[in-house]
């Protein structure tokens, strides 16, 4: 099998390495995969070729995958989904991994994913949308309706860019300016905000394959978003994840498939826009049982970096299948034992203006220790090849283990043994649940 990932992040690399691993895959083509992506995984008979592509350009991928011709495209962020990408590929013939624009909205457009829970009857916080001035100029609510409708939600609030902003147009305050001040940032750049209550509980990422109305989970994680340990600090795109979630109920997957996902699924169905790809619904499990906080239309990141790392079905064929609508026809998933965690290493000022152009040491070293251990996300070559960093998010180191606490101490050893001047990372990844500190109302 012919596979085309687009993307570039650590969640493309990790992607890649799932690939591999699956017999029926010989080659890889990755645009615009980062310096991880170089070369085929140690051990892997895989070819890997490099290309790059203007990823939310659908004619730009299209070409590309008339020159490549894989047997299916993988589509790995949320911007070309959202663009349509998915679209002009399946137009032009391929099967693609990643919904079409038309359901890819749900995570476009937190109004539509609003609209979608509300006639599905899924759980979710209160919502009220600000709409920004229109293109005619037209001005939207006054300060005075923006700060009434801020005293309808606290004392936590939940201010979001209703646009694409990777996690990071989501801030979240027991501070009133703060969210008012975010609100007006907001729609200074002409988007919609979102004003939510602030749902409690311990946070679950579910991420399932959906083919129309068949959804099959894989394995829960919690995601770390906050940049400082103890939950401190700026939302980031995710600190660090760990799968399986030890503290979860058993029927928990069950209940989240059954209340939130297919719900969804079936509601996508019979609004015309069926979902085929990656349902990632980020769930608050509060007194009420599980509640949506968002939904994305793609793997998460890091998330991913944790759950491919248990998965010991073969991936691509497993893609193949939901991009192909035979998802409902393939025998249950098969996991390892065990848990995974990610820990990312961030750049110096992550998340405001991350330094860049930093020398990054010991990754082939922990690589060579446990192969496919180092997940790259900002990471490139300078001119005497070294890496070096290139983005907020460096990259991500995964370690496994019979349970948690044995999957942490890899994963921090391994980590231990890379060295980035300014380097960000917690140190409590995973740390609640291994100490039991985690339960649901
Ligand atoms: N885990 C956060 C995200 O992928 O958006």
């Amino acid at each position: 099998m012919r596979v085309l990932i687009i993307g570039s992040g650590a969640r493309e690399h990790a992607l890649l390495l799932g690939l591999a691993r699956d017999p029926q895959v010989t080659e890889i083509h990755i645009a615009n995969g980062n310096a991880g992506t170089e070369q085929p995984p140690r051990d892997s008979s895989v070819t890997v070729h490099r290309h790059s592509v203007n990823e939310t350009s659908r004619s730009g991928c299209v070409a590309l995958a008339n020159e490549i011709k894989p047997d299916l495209v993988v589509i790995g962020p949320e911007a070309p989904l959202v663009k349509g990408v998915g679209d002009a590929l399946r137009d032009a013939g391929f099967a693609v991994f990643g919904p079409n624009k038309g359901a890819a909205l749900i995570e476009g457009s937190k109004a539509f994913a609003k609209d979608v829970m509300k006639a599905a009857g899924v759980r979710t916080a209160h919502a009220e949308i600000i709409p920004p001035s229109d293109e005619e100029g037209v001005s939207g609510p006054s300060d005075a309706v923006i700060e009434e409708v801020i005293d309808r939600f606290g004392p936590t609030w939940v201010v979001k860019d209703d646009g694409l902003a990777a996690g990071k147009g989501v801030v979240v305050t027991t501070d009133r300016k703060k969210a008012l001040q975010h609100v007006n940032e907001v729609l200074a750049i002409g988007h919609p905000v979102l004003l939510e209550s602030f749902l409690d509980g311990p946070e679950v990422s579910l991420f399932c394959l959906v083919d129309g109305e068949t959804v099959v989970p894989l394995i829960p994680a919690q995601d770390h978003k906050r940049i400082f340990d103890n939950d401190e600090g700026p939302n980031t795109g995710g600190m660090g994840a760990y799968a399986p979630l030890p503290w979860l109920p058993e029927d928990g997957v069950d209940r989240i498939v059954n209340e939130v996902c297919k719900p969804v699924a079936k509601e996508m169905v019979k609004r015309g826009c069926p979902y085929s790809g990656l349902l990632y619904a980020g769930i608050a499990w509060g007194k009420e049982g599980p509640a949506v906080v968002e939904f994305n239309c793609r793997f998460g990141d890091p998330e991913t970096q944790a759950i491919l790392a248990l998965l010991k079905t073969p991936l691509g064929q497993l893609l193949s299948a939901t991009a192909n609508g035979t998802l409902a026809e393939q025998p249950p998933l098969e996991w390892e034992d065990g848990a995974a965690i990610v820990v990312v290493l961030a750049a110096e000022n992550y998340p405001a203006e991350p330094t860049k152009g930093d020398r990054i040491r010991g990754i082939d070293k922990v690589e060579k220790e446990v192969p496919g251990s180092v997940l790259h996300a900002g990471t490139a070559r300078n001119e005497k090849g070294k890496y070096i960093s290139a983005g907020g998010r460096v990259l991500g180191v995964v370690g496994k283990g019979k349970d948690l606490a044995e999957a942490r101490e890899q994963a921090y050893t391994l980590l231990g043994k890379i060295e980035m001047r300014g380097g960000q990372s917690r140190s409590d990844i995973g740390l609640k649940a291994v100490r039991g500190e985690i339960s649901i109302p």
